[in-house]
């Protein structure tokens, strides 16, 4: 069973016209289980209409603050994002699962140097993750080049004007505003050309131990292959995914027949047949199976599960490794049976 927890809304704050920060009281005894990691999400659930739904969102409050907040940017036809901003009051209660993810910043007793590149709603784990980069060592220094509309949009403009102010000599902004020009700011999206800027000029006497990046999958693109070109190793980059570009099953059509899927759960063996075509997640879920899962869009790893027995094949996969793929693990959100039966094993991950 998913371990979502009753908690309430503690405080709603408007962060731009089409955004918002949802802050949840954490009881006492739950203090343990909603400990986090700088850069982690988590996953709310609620019923819309009478239909179950659930979405990850990233927290943007700092481990140390000793909050849990997350920020939710309403997005065209977003149920949720919807909801949250026009719906939600101080007092309601929402489900919602423990922190996760892998995106992190895990402070360390050295000074670090550390950049992030996010664009809109990709700031949310930026600010937990910088706020703790320069909590956590007073030689710590972070850059951030963020990438929005304009300024009236930019979600925690603010905050991060105040924070600029606090830590003026070690926490540099590069604004980026493709819809106004404003002194100081760079006119456009972040590019090549953005992060040649950083690295090459404004910041080139900087060794930088580790990049941040979230926003859209281009701009991720963009940004991790200027810094692959400018010699940053692959282990230095870090990167969530904040929406993917729709991705076309290219695999289904060409599978046919049926599988039979033992699904392990909570130490419970469940049996299903499948039609091959189907992802597996939709099916376990078909069953009333009561799997692990959020996006639903192979972005936030909630659905992550082990193959022991027969094969799969995902249709994308941006979140696990060659060798974590090698070893078994599939994203179940993005997975096909190839084989007549299947074991998916949901406890061992
Ligand atoms: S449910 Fe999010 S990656 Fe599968």
């Amino acid at each position: 069973m998913p371990d979502f927890h009753k908690l309430q809304v503690a405080a709603l704050e408007q962060l731009t016209p089409n955004a918002v920060a949802l802050s949840f009281e954490v009881p006492k005894e739950l203090d343990d289980k909603f400990k986090f990691t700088a850069g982690q999400y988590i996953t709310l659930a609620t019923e819309i209409d009478g239909e179950a739904v659930r979405r990850s969102y990233s927290i943007s409050s700092s481990p140390s603050s000793g909050k849990l907040t997350v920020g939710i940017k309403k997005i065209a036809n977003g149920t949720f994002s919807k909801y949250a901003n026009e719906e939600l009051s101080v007092g309601d209660v929402m489900e919602i699962l423990p922190p996760e993810g892998r995106f992190v910043f895990e402070p360390n007793s050295r000074a670090q140097t550390i950049a992030a590149f996010a664009a809109g709603s990709g700031i949310t784990p930026i600010m937990s993750i910088a706020r703790t980069v320069l909590e956590s060592n007073k030689s710590s220094t972070f850059v951030l080049v963020y990438g929005n509309q304009t300024p009236q949009e930019a979600m925690y403009y603010d905050a991060l004007k105040a924070l600029q102010q606090e830590y003026n000599d070690r926490f540099f902004i590069q604004w980026v505003f493709s819809r106004s020009s404003e002194p100081e700011a760079l006119f456009g999206r972040i590019e090549r050309s953005t992060v040649n800027l950083i690295l090459k000029n404004k910041f080139k006497e900087y060794d930088f131990d580790a990049f941040y990046l979230c926003g859209p999958e281009t701009m991720i693109e963009v940004v991790s292959q200027t810094l692959k070109e400018n010699g940053v190793p692959n282990e230095q980059i870090l990167f969530e995914l904040f929406t993917t570009s729709d991705t076309t099953d290219d695999l289904a059509k060409d599978l046919e027949g049926k599988t039979s899927v033992t699904v392990l759960l909570d130490d419970e063996e469940h049996q299903l047949v499948m039609d091959k075509k189907e992802i597996v997640l939709d099916a376990v879920l078909k069953h009333d199976i009561d799997a692990p899962y959020s996006c639903q869009g192979g972005v936030c790893s909630s659905c992550i599960a082990r193959i022991t027995d027969g094969q799969a094949e995902m249709v994308k996969n941006q979140i696990l490794t060659d060798s974590e793929v090698a070893e078994g693990l599939i994203l179940t959100c993005q997975a096909h049976p190839l084989t007549p039966s299947l074991k998916v094993d949901y406890d061992d991950v």
